[in-house]
Order: structure tokens, then C-alpha cells, then sequence
């Protein structure tokens, strides 16, 4: 009787946990696994003394393609079930800003992949840099456009058309034409193209960033500029063209609106699990990013967990953000602490 005590309480506790996984870094290196993460997840799916599913969810910086396409992508490296509605990826809580605005341009990604995504997130019009420049070559003057390009964009009269909002969603693979034409829309009278505002800053039309990261780590021996380095550098133009700051939103970690996202993706995923849509008491986040993952985390109230297997390579806590539950070599030693000390 004592050991099926002993049972129920464990099982009572891990109803009352959930993991929230940093991708890249912890999880996966581009397309190649961490060795551990898919031990982890078989843990997590069932694999354990209790046989007893627990809830996780991805929550990434990451950005540029679809959910489901991302999502498939990662059960393939990984070989493990998981679904979209356990996924978080920087521009996924900007699905809200649809109702909101009609046209608008979106920035940054492959060939037209945001657009795509864009558009399933129910933005009735949007527009692409590539557009705008097939309509006017002369806005981009370094810029070459081939054939194809042209051939695949949507041009129209932008002279005749508002631009409500600007939303970059992913790393900009054209800083000059990008910046140009960002500098172009926020200088402009309620987001038309060759207006200038009298008032730069009632006219002016909100922007957007999907995340903030300022270095993105890949296969160069030192980490490349991402979105944050983008988005400072556009800050500066601004504010030397026209002398005054830009507002500007920014999602992603450590950002607060993502993380309140991702409260409500956990207690979707609690309803699915458990039939119990409440929030549990012990979330862990596990990251190799202090500067993201684990400052972000600690804000919130969650328990931290530094991984060795990405951005993080020091000795012992980082810090400025130290991890509050602690440093591990990998996912699978951080999963294993925290449940010994649940469970
Ligand atoms: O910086 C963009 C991306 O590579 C970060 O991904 O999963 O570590 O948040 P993640
Ligand atoms: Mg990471």
C-alpha cells in the first residue's frame, strides 16, 4: 500500500510540471540533433517509471517558415512526435495583429516563405519588399532583381496604396533594400510610398520585430548579426534622418507577450494531457541562451536550466543571467534533475 502511495504522490506532482525547450542549441543544431534531446522527449511522451505523459512545449527564436512546415522539419531530426499546438516560434503570437491591420508589408526570409506565413495567419494583404521593387527599381538602387524574382513577386501601384503596419518576421536577406524601404514607410504620411510626413511621428505607421536577438550562432566560427543587430541599425538611420526615436514592438524572448503566449499554449497542452487546463506550479525552461532563454524565464517565474550544448560555453552560472535552476551539460541531465526533484 505504501509503495502505491508513493505512486499516486509522484503521479499527482507530475501532473503538476511541465517543460518549456529552447530549440536550437538545446534540442537541435540546424539540422543535425543533440544526442540527448530524443531521449528527453521519449521521457517526457511516456518513457518513464510512471508511464505518464508530461506536458512540454518549444518555444524558439526561430522564424522564416511556416509552424507546420517547422514543425515536420523537427520531428524528422528528432524522430519524435510533436505537434504545432505544443510550438512557439518568434513570429507566432503576431497571428493577433491580423484583426488589426489590412495591408501590410512583411519583411525578411527566404524567397516569399513569410509571406506564406503571413497569410495563414489571416493577414488579408501582404505585401514584400520584392514587390515594391518590382514596382519601382529605382527605390533599391544597388539592389539586382533577377528574372525569377520578378517573375514571383505582386507588384502594384504603391503610389495609391497605405501600408498600416510593418512586421519583420525574420532575418533580412537584403539589409539595403530592407532598410531603404522601411526607412521609406516609416518617414512616409500614413504608410504611402513617396510621401514624406510633416509629422514623423503621428503619421507615422507601427513596426513590428518578431524577435530581438542581437547574434545568431551557425556553422561560421564566430556567431552571424541577427534580427536585434538589424533592428539597432535601423533605429540609428531613423532617429539621425529624422531626429526623433522609433517605437517599436519587439516579440520573441525575452519579450513578455510571448511569454504570456506561451502560459496559454501550456494550459492547452495541460487540457490535451491531463484534462485540466490549469497552469502547473513547476514549469521549467530549458535554454543554452542566458541572454533569452534564461533571463526571460527567471522574469517570469519559471525555473531555469543553462545548458552546455549551444551559445552558453562557460564555467559554472552565467553571470548576468544566472539559471536559477542550474547549469547542466544537456537537456537530458536538466529533464532528470528536475524531476528527480518533483517526483
Ligand atoms: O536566433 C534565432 C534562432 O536560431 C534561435 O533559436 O531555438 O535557440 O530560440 P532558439
Ligand atoms: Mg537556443
Amino acid at each position: 500500500a505504501q509503495a502505491q502511495d508513493l505512486a499516486g504522490d509522484k503521479a499527482k506532482a507530475a501532473k503538476d510540471m511541465a517543460f518549456v525547450f529552447d530549440i536550437d542549441g538545446v534540442l537541435v543544431h540546424g539540422d543535425r540533433p543533440i544526442a540527448q534531446g530524443r531521449r528527453v522527449l521519449e521521457i517526457l511522451n511516456g518513457a518513464n517509471e510512471l508511464g505518464i505523459r508530461i506536458p512540454h512545449i518549444f518555444l524558439t527564436n526561430g522564424s522564416g517558415k511556416p509552424e507546420r512546415a517547422r514543425v515536420d522539419q523537427l520531428r524528422r531530426i528528432l524522430q519524435s512526435p510533436i505537434a504545432v499546438d505544443q510550438f512557439i516560434q518568434s513570429h507566432t503570437p503576431m497571428r493577433a495583429l491580423a484583426e488589426y491591420y489590412g495591408t501590410v508589408l512583411v519583411v525578411g526570409g527566404e524567397g516569399y516563405r513569410c509571406r506564406e506565413v503571413a497569410e495563414l495567419y489571416g493577414f488579408r494583404d501582404v505585401v514584400v519588399p520584392n514587390d515594391i521593387v518590382a514596382w519601382d527599381p529605382s527605390i533599391a538602387p544597388y539592389r539586382v532583381f533577377g528574372a525569377e524574382e520578378r517573375a514571383s513577386s505582386r507588384p502594384r501601384d504603391f503610389a495609391n496604396t497605405n501600408i498600416d503596419a510593418i512586421l519583420v518576421f525574420s532575418d533580412s536577406r537584403d539589409y539595403a533594400t530592407d532598410m531603404q524601404i522601411i526607412v521609406d514607410l516609416l518617414r512616409s504620411e500614413d504608410g504611402r510610398l513617396g510621401t514624406v510626413a510633416k509629422d514623423p511621428v503621428a503619421q507615422r505607421i507601427p513596426i513590428y520585430f518578431s524577435q530581438g536577438d542581437l547574434l545568431c550562432p551557425t556553422e561560421h566560427p564566430t556567431p552571424r548579426m541577427s534580427q536585434g543587430a538589424f533592428r539597432i541599425g535601423l533605429e540609428a538611420m531613423y532617429k539621425a534622418l529624422t531626429g526623433v526615436d522609433l517605437e517599436r514592438v519587439v516579440y520573441g524572448k525575452p519579450e513578455l507577450a510571448t511569454y504570456k503566449y506561451a502560459d496559454e499554449v501550456i494550459a492547452g497542452w495541460m487540457e490535451q494531457i491531463h484534462n485540466d487546463e490549469r497552469l502547473p506550479r513547476n514549469i521549467y525552461m530549458i535554454g543554452d541562451n542566458p541572454a533569452s532563454d534564461i533571463i526571460g524565464g527567471n522574469m517570469y517565474g519559471w525555473n531555469t536550466c543553462l545548458v552546455r550544448t549551444g551559445v552558453y560555453q562557460g564555467e559554472g552560472n552565467d553571470d548576468q543571467n544566472p539559471a536559477s535552476f542550474g547549469v547542466f551539460e544537456n537537456v537530458l541531465e536538466a529533464v532528470q534533475a528536475a524531476c528527480r526533484k518533483e517526483l
